[in-house]
């Protein structure tokens, strides 16, 4: 058991930066109003309730420092920085990771509201045991049948009329989707980063990155909930998943109340 090895010993990182285009709300999707609050805000409050997280700092569209900064104001038991982002993904992370002290972080995009304490406390968990590794990630096993088509998709998405040839049925035994949040030694991550700028600026995710750089990277199922927000559906699956932990929240809150006011005399610490 890692526990204590595990505590405090991450800072987590959340990528927030990205303009929002594909959402198509009219601003970045950091900002976008979810279950109430903006999206961003679900992520950090999972990094203020994990054990392993002391600090987080939030790569910001740039020109929305301070919204970032509201929307992070609220967040209790968590020292928040905002840094401002830069033109890709990667970027953004490099920039974030800058003022990083702690020996292991914790990359987060702020697309993945569903984040919880117990999976990110889990992934640290794993890499303290892992010395060999130089990190591991929430990853979730295809479970869709998956074709490799014979040409790319064109940038802006659209499907031409008549479909795609198939080119191969690729074997979903060996495939996963890798999600956030993405835990690595910090020293592993800062090499990485080095690659070179056109690899980085490619880069859909960080672990290709390390992987790259011949750090061993492993991968953990992550809750099938993790779900990342790129489209108005996915949006309101999000906020029904919200909506139904914030309820499941409050029962048990009930419960524990309940429980408090029927119990008998004397259990109660200010009765004896
Ligand atoms: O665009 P996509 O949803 O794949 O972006 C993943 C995450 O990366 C998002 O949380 C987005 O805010 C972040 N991002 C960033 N800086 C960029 C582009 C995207 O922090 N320049």
């Amino acid at each position: 058991m890692r526990r204590s090895d595990a505590a405090r010993a991450a800072t987590a990182i959340v990528a927030a930066a990205g303009s929002g285009e594909r959402l198509g709300a009219g601003g970045p999707k950091a900002l976008v109003e979810l279950a109430g609050r903006p999206m961003l805000s679900w992520s950090l409050e999972a990094f203020a309730g994990s054990a392993a997280v002391s600090a987080c700092v939030v790569a910001a569209p740039p020109a929305r420092e301070s919204e970032i900064q509201d929307a992070a104001a609220g967040i209790q038991g968590l020292e928040v920085s905002v840094v401002t982002g830069g033109r890709f993904r990667s970027e953004s992370v490099a920039r974030a990771l800058e003022p990083v002290e702690t020996p292991i972080v914790a990359v987060h995009d702020a697309a993945r509201p569903l984040v919880s304490p117990p999976l990110v406390d889990s992934l640290v968990e794993v890499l303290l045991d892992r010395p060999d590794a130089a990190g591991v990630i929430a990853a979730s096993p295809l479970t869709d049948t998956i074709k490799r088509a014979r040409e790319p998709r064109p940038a802006g998405g659209e499907m031409p009329r008549g479909g795609r040839i198939v080119a191969k049925t690729l074997s979903r035994e060996l495939l996963w989707a890798a999600q956030t949040p993405q835990v690595f030694r910090a020293d592993a991550l800062r090499e990485a980063l080095f690659a070179e700028p056109h690899e980085v600026a490619a880069a859909s995710d960080d672990a290709m990155l390390v992987e790259k750089a011949g750090g061993k990277v492993l991968m953990l199922e992550a809750p099938a909930e993790n779900l990342k927000v790129t489209t108005g559906l996915d949006l309101r699956m999000a906020e029904a998943l919200l909506r139904e932990r914030a309820a499941a929240a409050a029962r048990g809150r009930e419960a524990n109340l309940g429980g408090a006011a029927s119990a008998p005399p004397g259990r109660d610490g200010s009765e004896c």
